[in-house]
């Protein structure tokens, strides 16, 4: 046996007999206080070695529970992104670029005509301040809403530092009617964030982004590998970390919009790791 195997071995064993011995509860208290002791080995996998049986179980309240408590990916992700266009990854410039060409197709000068932008699980607000600064110059409006509180925190600190209009909400998606409060937005986006959701749950979100929304909804998810998102029946789990697959399409049409850009590259990936599947709309009239 090598020593790579043994160590898969003793993982295994590890994981199976804590959740015989600890209860769900126990567990997600050991994940956080591991957390926050620096020494403790492993402390980033250690949530998914507690909490497997959940993740497997209940993969919406899994991921939940990671990014609200700012575990495991959730401190990988802050450290990785950084504010400064110099910073941003090749995907997201990607995704703007699309964006920007898709509004002037569309009759709107992003750098006039939008006035208002909403980011949807937008982290620190890293995105958003790129918008602010690059991408929507006219803006007056920029909020957006995250989960993760210690992201937002810090995210404030720095927007505060450098004179940004930019107002953000530390909030669950789930919320999105009350937080967005009836406004509309000319822009609303959402990056890599509706993966962490159920189908239900997802497509729900989906349809408060159309309510709110003036002129384009702009949504990034991860491509299926091998079939268009769109030809999806029904949204499926990636077994490497259980976050979700959907047809973003699908759920524009429900939600009454009107697909007018999409970009799908099924398993291509790019410098950042991350593949492309864009999906622009029109909300309903
Ligand atoms: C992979 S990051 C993407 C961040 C950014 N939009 C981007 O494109 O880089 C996922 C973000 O979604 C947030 N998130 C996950 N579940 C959420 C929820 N239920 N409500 C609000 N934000 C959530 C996380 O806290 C995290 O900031």
């Amino acid at each position: 046996m090598t020593p790579f195997s043994l160590k898969k071995k003793a993982s295994r064993f590890f994981k199976k007999s804590i959740t015989k011995i600890l209860p769900l509860s126990r567990r997600k208290s050991l994940a956080v206080w591991a957390d926050h002791r620096g020494w403790m080995p492993r402390r980033k996998v250690l949530p998914f070695m507690l909490l497997n049986d959940w993740a497997d179980k209940d993969p919406d309240a899994f991921h939940r529970f990671l990014w609200s408590h700012h575990l495991a990916y959730a401190r990988w992700y802050e450290e990785c992104n950084e504010f400064g266009n110099e910073n941003l990854r090749p995907t997201r410039k990607m995704l703007f670029d699309d964006l920007k060409a898709c509004l002037i197709q569309n009759g709107v000068n992003p750098e006039k005509d939008v006035k208002s932008v909403f980011d949807v699980g937008c982290s620190s607000g890293f995105l958003l301040r790129y918008m602010e600064t690059d991408v929507f110059p006219n803006a007056t409006k920029l909020e957006g809403n995250d989960i993760d509180g210690p992201s937002i925190l810090r995210g404030e600190a720095y927007l505060r530092e450098h004179g940004s209009k930019i107002h953000l909400i530390n909030a669950d998606m789930s919320e999105l009617q009350s937080i967005m409060n009836g406004s509309k937005y000319d822009v609303v986006f959402c990056a890599a964030v509706l993966v962490y959701l159920n189908e239900t749950a997802a497509s729900e979100v989906v349809l408060e982004m159309m309510n709110h929304c003036n002129k384009i909804v702009a949504i990034y998810s991860i491509a299926h590998p091998t079939v268009d998102n769109s030809k999806l029946e029904h949204s499926e789990i990636r077994s490497s970390d259980g976050v979700f697959y959907h047809n973003i399409d699908s759920m524009i049409e429900k939600a009454g919009g009107k697909v007018i850009y999409r970009r799908w590259e099924g398993s291509k990936t790019y410098a950042d790791g991350q593949t492309i599947y864009f999906v622009f709309s029109k909300p309903a009239d």
